[in-house]
C-alpha cells in the first residue's frame, strides 16, 4: 500500500478490502441514477443529490462518500447471475438505490437521528417537510424506473416492486410499535419477533435487489425464488450487524451516531438477546435503563452496552447474522445460478458481515 500523506480517512479502515462488485455497480449504476434524479423537480432533486452525496445543502458538487451502494450491487449480482441483459441490471440497480435513499431520508425522521452517511441527515439540513417529499419523489421514481422499462416483463417487475414495499412499510410500522413495548414479562418483544421486522424492514428491500433484474429479464419463478429469499435472509443478517453497529461502532467510520437505538429503546438484537440470555439481574437492569419513565441519557446507554456485551447479546447477534447469511448461501445453491456471479454474491456477504460502516 503506498504511505499516506496523513491518517487515512476514517471510512476507508476496513479489515477486508471491499469486494470487485460493489465498485462495478456503482460504475454502472451511477449515471443513470444521476440523469433519473435530475429530472426530478429542482427541490427533492438537490436533496436527493445531498443524500447521494453529489452536492453539498447550497448544490455545489462535492465527493463526499454516499451509500456503500449495496443494493445495487445485490441488483447487478442477481442479474448477472440469470444472465439477464446488463440493462436489466442498470434498470433494477437504479430503481433499488432510489427505494433505498427514500427509505433512509424518512427513516431519519422517524427515527430523530441527524446524521447519515457522515453529514446532516435530509431533513437536519432541509427541514422535515421537504424530506418527507424528498422520500416521496425518490418512491415515484423507482416505481418510474421500473413501470418505463419498456420490457414485456415489466408489469411483473412492477407488482414485485410494490410487494417489496409494502414489506419494507410493515417492517419500519413493527420497528416503530416495538420502541414502546417492554424488554421483559407480559408483551416483550421476543427475538423471533424482531426477526421477522428486520427481514421486512431490511430483508425485503435486499431480496428485491436480488431478484429484480431477472424478474425484468423473465427468468423462471423458480430462480427469482430462490434469489428473493437469499436476499431476505442476507437483508436480515444486514440489518443485524447494523444494530451491531449502532451500539459499538465508530460514528467516524459509519456517519451514523452510535448509541441512538438505546437512547430511543429500540428493540435491537443485541439488547434482546442479552434480556433473554440473562433474566436475571441484568436482564432487570438493562429493562430498567432502557425501559419507560426517565429516556435514557449517555451515561446510561454506556453503561447498557456493557450490559448487553457482558450478559453474551453482541455475541449472540453476532452468531444469529451468520446463520441467516449461511441460509442465504444454501437458498442460492438449488438455483442454478451463473457460478462468476453467486462466487462474487458470497464474496460481498462475507464483506457485509465484518464491515465497520
Ligand atoms: C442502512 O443501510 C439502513 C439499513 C437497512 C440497515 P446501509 O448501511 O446500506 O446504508 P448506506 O446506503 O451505506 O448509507
Ligand atoms: C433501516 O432501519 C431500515 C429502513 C430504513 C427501511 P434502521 O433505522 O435500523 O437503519 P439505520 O441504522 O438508521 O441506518
Ligand atoms: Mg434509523
Ligand atoms: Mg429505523
Amino acid at each position: 500500500m503506498p504511505a499516506q500523506a496523513g491518517p487515512m480517512p476514517p471510512q476507508t479502515v476496513l479489515r477486508t478490502p471491499a469486494p470487485r462488485s460493489l465498485a462495478r455497480a456503482r460504475e454502472l449504476a451511477e449515471p443513470a441514477l444521476r440523469a433519473a434524479v435530475a429530472g426530478l423537480h429542482p427541490l427533492p432533486a438537490r436533496m436527493a443529490a445531498f443524500s447521494f452525496g453529489w452536492c453539498e445543502a447550497d448544490g455545489t458538487p462535492s465527493a463526499s462518500p454516499g451509500g456503500k451502494g449495496v443494493r445495487q450491487a445485490f441488483a447487478l449480482l442477481g442479474a448477472e447471475a440469470v444472465g439477464a441483459p446488463p440493462g436489466a441490471a442498470v434498470q433494477a440497480a437504479v430503481a433499488v438505490e432510489l427505494v433505498h435513499t427514500f427509505s433512509l431520508v424518512h427513516d431519519d425522521i422517524m427515527d430523530g437521528d441527524e446524521r447519515r452517511r457522515h453529514r446532516d441527515a435530509a431533513w437536519k439540513a432541509f427541514g422535515t417537510g421537504p424530506a418527507v417529499l424528498t422520500g416521496d419523489a425518490l418512491f415515484a421514481l423507482a416505481v418510474q424506473t421500473v413501470a418505463g422499462s419498456g420490457g414485456e416483463h415489466a408489469g411483473r417487475a412492477v407488482a414485485h416492486l410494490a410487494d417489496c414495499l409494502g414489506e419494507l412499510v410493515r417492517g419500519q410500522a413493527d420497528d416503530l410499535l416495538f420502541e414502546n413495548r417492554p424488554w421483559t414479562g407480559q408483551g416483550a418483544v421476543g427475538v423471533p419477533e424482531y426477526e421477522a421486522m428486520a427481514a421486512r424492514k431490511t430483508g425485503a428491500l435486499l431480496g428485491c435487489a436480488l431478484s429484480l433484474g431477472p424478474v425484468l429479464a423473465g427468468a423462471p419463478p423458480l430462480q427469482t425464488g430462490a434469489l428473493a429469499e437469499a436476499g431476505r435472509r442476507l437483508g436480515t443478517a444486514f440489518q443485524i450487524v447494523d444494530d451491531l453497529l449502532g451500539i459499538w461502532g465508530d460514528p467516524r467510520t459509519t456517519g451514523k451516531p452510535v448509541h441512538s437505538d438505546l437512547l430511543r429503546r429500540k428493540k435491537t438484537l443485541p439488547v434482546l438477546a442479552a434480556v433473554a440470555l440473562d433474566g436475571g439481574a441484568t436482564g432487570r437492569e438493562l429493562a430498567r435503563l432502557l425501559g419507560p419513565g426517565a429516556p435514557p441519557d449517555a451515561g446510561a446507554a454506556r453503561r447498557a452496552a456493557g450490559l448487553v456485551e457482558a450478559a453474551g447479546g453482541r455475541e449472540f447477534a453476532l452468531e444469529e447474522a451468520h446463520r441467516h447469511a449461511e441460509a442465504a448461501q444454501d437458498c442460492l445453491r438449488g438455483g442454478g445460478l451463473a457460478e462468476g456471479a453467486a462466487a462474487e454474491l458470497a464474496a460481498l456477504s462475507a464483506y457485509l458481515l465484518e464491515r465497520q460502516l
